[in-house]
């Protein structure tokens, strides 16, 4: 197996991926279908991971499955189902790839993946900051998946569709304004190579949501004046520090807790309830005033991040986006969305109550997400039509970008606040080395940048 990278990659490097531009024509010379309209119905989809933790993992038994799926639909899916890599190479999707900083993360998932039939040889296999390069530096790849903490998928964003593979970007697209904009162009960019963009705001492919929204955009409760987002609820996952890590290797296997890994859980987490809100708008935000604070989960294990913010966001039309997003303990819970109309209201997932009219509920199959929104993307690259989700989910981060940065500031924030905002979370340099931690932030006191 490729070893860690012992020289430090400075972070400017990270979007300097001038290099990896040629890559994008060896792959399409491997694989015509990349950048050309038409391809066939089992064209091949080789997908590499980066990022190998446990949503990597998940992502990379879910393309298989719905590799198998979009075949197959028949036959049914289950990720313990040993024949699952066997059935899904049969119809041309393969996991070739994977990249992890850490060793033992990128085990856990090749280990997962041989009991599913489908190892992965030593020799593409690789470790390090760098190790996202190396796997898009394979021509047979076409197809990445981005399972990393976020503050790396702008960089891995834009270098995959620059070496012209088509990208599953998990959610949030970015912890910064600067990353943010990134993403946008790199959906643009994918717009302009014929290269799919699907992102891991999964409600965009789950059938209550995505029929429910239909009605709601088709006018069923008239004009929507106020939409609604909520994810409350206690602690998520932690990582105690072991002897022996360094600062930057304790931050990145405890990275929920740092705004500049996680963007802080109004990005992280709250995202997509807020991505619902915006879906259902068909537009983002211009304007936000956002109060928050740490008052609960204060000890060391916990970073620098809030546990609690509450946000008002203005569309450009007057609408208005209520938001809560907490992480407390023994609180009440509530993850959820709403729509309110000049007509009615709905939970925008699978009900609708015109005012004076029965309620319509939607009675359609459960879809899993996970696996729909693969079935999605390879379908739409086997059609020549790649779906391109890049301004949907660049535009949703930014949403909840903007609410943090209205908390930490005390300020209400314009979307221009945004576009012009330099701020960049990214350390110096990326080592397994000392990396001080930023202050909380404290409203009235820590400036707009
Ligand atoms: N859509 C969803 O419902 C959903 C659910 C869970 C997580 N997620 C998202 O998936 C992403 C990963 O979350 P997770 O729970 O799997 O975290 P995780 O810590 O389990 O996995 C992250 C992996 O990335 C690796 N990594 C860190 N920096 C890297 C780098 N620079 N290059 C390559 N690998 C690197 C880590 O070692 C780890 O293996 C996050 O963005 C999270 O928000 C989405």
């Amino acid at each position: 197996m490729a070893t860690l990278d012992p020289n430090p990659v400075p972070r400017r490097d990270f979007l300097k991926t001038s290099t990896l531009g040629a890559l994008g024509a060896a792959a399409a010379a491997h694989f015509p279908f990349v950048t050309t309209a038409h391809a066939a119905a089992d064209d091949p989809i080789r997908v590499a991971i980066i990022g190998c933790g446990g949503r990597g993992t998940g992502a990379a038994l879910n393309v298989l499955g719905a590799g198998t799926k979009v075949v197959y639909p028949e036959t049914g899916y289950h990720t313990e189902d040993a024949g699952v890599g066997a059935r899904a190479a049969a119809k041309n999707v393969e996991v070739v790839a994977l990249a992890d900083v850490f060793e033992d993360r990128l085990q856990r998932c090749r280990t997962q993946l041989e009991r599913v039939g489908m190892p992965i040889p030593d020799d593409h296999c690789f470790l390090g900051f760098d190790a996202y390069e190396k796997v898009l530096a394979i021509p047979q790849v076409n197809y990445v998946i981005l399972a990393t903490p976020p503050h790396f998928r702008p960089a891995h964003t834009l270098a995959a569709i620059q070496a012209g593979k088509h990208v599953f970007l998990e959610k949030p697209a970015a912890v910064d304004p600067q990353g943010a904009l990134v993403i946008l162009e790199a959906g643009r960019l994918a717009k302009e190579k014929g290269l799919g963009i699907v992102a891991g705001t999964q409600r965009r492919h789950q059938g209550d949501y995505v029929e429910t929204i239909k009605r709601l955009q088709d006018g069923a409760i008239g004009d929507i004046f106020e939409v609604r987002a909520y994810w409350n609820q206690g602690y998520i996952w932690s990582v105690e520090r072991e002897p022996g890590w360094s600062d930057m290797e304790w931050q990145l296997r405890n990275w929920n807790y740092f705004t500049w890994l996680s963007g802080d859980h109004i990005v992280e987490q709250h995202l997509h309830n807020i991505d619902v809100c915006n879906w259902v708008m068909g537009t983002h935000p211009v304007k936000a005033t956002s109060l928050g604070g740490r008052q609960a989960r204060v000890e060391s294990l916990y970073g620098n991040v809030y546990d609690h913010f509450a946000t008002e966001f203005e569309y450009a039309n007057g609408a208005r986006m209520f938001s809560q997003c907490r992480q407390i303990q023994g609180c009440s819970n509530n993850v959820s969305e709403g729509a309110t109309g000049t007509k009615g209201v709905s939970n925008c997932c699978n009900f609708i109550q015109v005012h004076g009219a029965e309620a319509w509920r939607f009675r359609g199959g459960f879809t899993n997400p996970y696996e729909q929104e693969h079935i999605d993307l390879i379908n739409s690259i086997r059609a020549g039509e790649p779906l391109n989700e890049g301004q949907a989910v660049g535009e949703s981060t930014l949403t909840a970008i903007m609410a943090r940065m209205s908390a930490y500031t005390g300020k209400t924030l314009t979307w221009d606040d945004l576009i012009q905002s330099k701020l960049d979370l990214a350390p110096a340099k990326y080592e397994l080395g000392p990396l001080p931690i930023a202050p909380v932030a404290i409203p009235g006191k820590t400036p707009l940048i």
